[in-house]
């Protein structure tokens, strides 16, 4: 077992999860040849990194990202800093020979994607990027259903991701609001994801067409640092300068047809993502809130044809690393210890395991073209 020296660079929620993720690497895979130790952290809120090397145990704190890409003890760096940071410091980090796990959407923009894509290529380092939702047991049972042919032909597929983590007024007009530090609103958030599981289940997209809406189009700034989705303190007023809502329909270069829709201030939805996927011969089901069960409708019936609940269970992607048998709940910290195993298993052995900085440039092409499509109102090739 060999030491590897990992570096978070954006300690707020994500950071905090990906740094929960390493510290439980070796209990839940005792046989990964690597073991990460938590060498740095950096954070611009001041005594933020402080705080967090005194909670998780890292070797050193700093306010300035760059003395991580300058640490020769460091050889993986987290980024789960804001979507503009994420170009600078993943092409910046990739440079300076460090291995990579970022959080998507990777930058503001396709260009943004490509250039880490480019750099991490260019360095010769390995890049893993946070498109959880893909790593859940039930979502890769139903992707080998699917190819297996246990629903027919694929059809079509409805993907929804409903929050309500914006929908209160007094939700704080933070960088996510922001073009010039979040750059698209929901479509880089909750839709990546969605962009990202229509490809992980039916392949390559090859047209689509989307409408955009704001529904809260003012909030007021915070009056102090934040984390995660911070109600406002009453700051001064401000626009949101991007899309709460999307609505797309996707052609997939297989033929089936899908919607993808997407809403950062649904009223009454709590994390409401998931899929169904329907074929000739049957469909499958699956909701984020109930992560560990797929509903599948298979047979020759066609018509009044059952669904039955699946339960995932040992023998289904990774839940044998967590879990003994069917039944037993895993959580959302659980998508990213498997992710963080992948990015390790990746730089163990040279090879990419899991969504690399390839799925989020080609994801954020996709991205790209929604937001094209909403202001043209046309139909966009890919
Ligand atoms: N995969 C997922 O399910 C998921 C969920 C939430 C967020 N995300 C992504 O993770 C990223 C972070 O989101 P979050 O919810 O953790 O945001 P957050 O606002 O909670 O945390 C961001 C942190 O970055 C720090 N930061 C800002 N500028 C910095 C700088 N120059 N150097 C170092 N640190 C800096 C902030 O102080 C804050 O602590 C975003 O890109 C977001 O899209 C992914």
């Amino acid at each position: 077992m060999e030491d590897l020296g990992v570096a978070v660079v954006g300690f707020g929620w994500m950071g905090r999860v990906h740094t929960r993720a390493y510290a439980r690497l070796p209990h839940h895979y005792p046989r990964l040849p690597l073991r990460p130790r938590l060498i740095a952290v950096a954070d611009e809120v001041p005594g933020r990194a402080e705080e967090a090397a005194g909670q998780f145990g890292f070797a050193t704190a700093t306010r300035d990202w760059r003395e991580v890409a300058a640490d020769p003890q460091v050889r993986a760096v987290s980024v789960t800093a804001p979507n503009f940071l994420h170009r600078r410091i993943g092409v910046a980090m990739a440079e300076a020979g460090k291995h990579l796990w970022i959080e998507k959407p990777v930058g503001l923009s396709a260009g943004d994607a490509r250039a880490v894509a480019d750099a991490v290529a260019r360095a010769g380092v390995q890049g893993t990027v946070g498109f959880n939702y893909r790593n859940a047991p039930a979502v890769e049972k139903a992707r080998e259903l699917i190819a297996a042919g246990g629903i027919g032909t694929v059809t079509h597929v409805r993907i929804r991701l409903f929050s309500d983590y914006a929908a209160h007024p007094d939700s704080a007009l933070t960088w996510r609001y922001e073009r010039e530090r979040g750059g698209s609103g929901v479509l880089g958030d909750l839709a990546s994801h969605g962009a990202d599981l229509a490809r992980f289940l039916l392949g390559d997209i090859t047209a689509l067409t989307a409408d955009t809406a704001v529904f809260v189009p003012e909030r007021a700034r915070p009056t102090g640092a934040t984390a995660g989705h911070t109600r406002t303190g009453g700051g001064e007023r401000g626009p949101v300068e991007n899309e709460d809502y999307v609505s797309c329909l996707l052609r997939f270069a297989s033929g089936a047809r899908g919607v993808l829709e997407a809403c950062r201030v649904s009223v009454g939805e709590q994390n409401s993502y998931g899929f169904e996927v329907h074929g000739t011969s049957g469909a499958v089901f699956w909701d984020f809130r109930r992560m560990n069960e797929l509903a599948v409708s298979r047979g020759t019936s066609f018509q009044d044809q059952p669904v039955s609940t699946v339960y995932v269970g040992p023998g289904d992607g990774e839940f044998a690393a967590f879990q003994p048998g069917a039944g037993n709940a895993m959580g959302y910290d659980d998508l990213k210890v498997i992710e963080a195993h992948r990015f390790l298993r990746s730089i163990a052995e040279g090879t990419p395991y899991g969504a690399t900085l390839a799925d989020a440039a080609r994801g954020a092409v996709v991205l790209d073209a929604m937001a094209e499509s909403a202001v043209s109102g046309k139909w966009i090739d890919l």
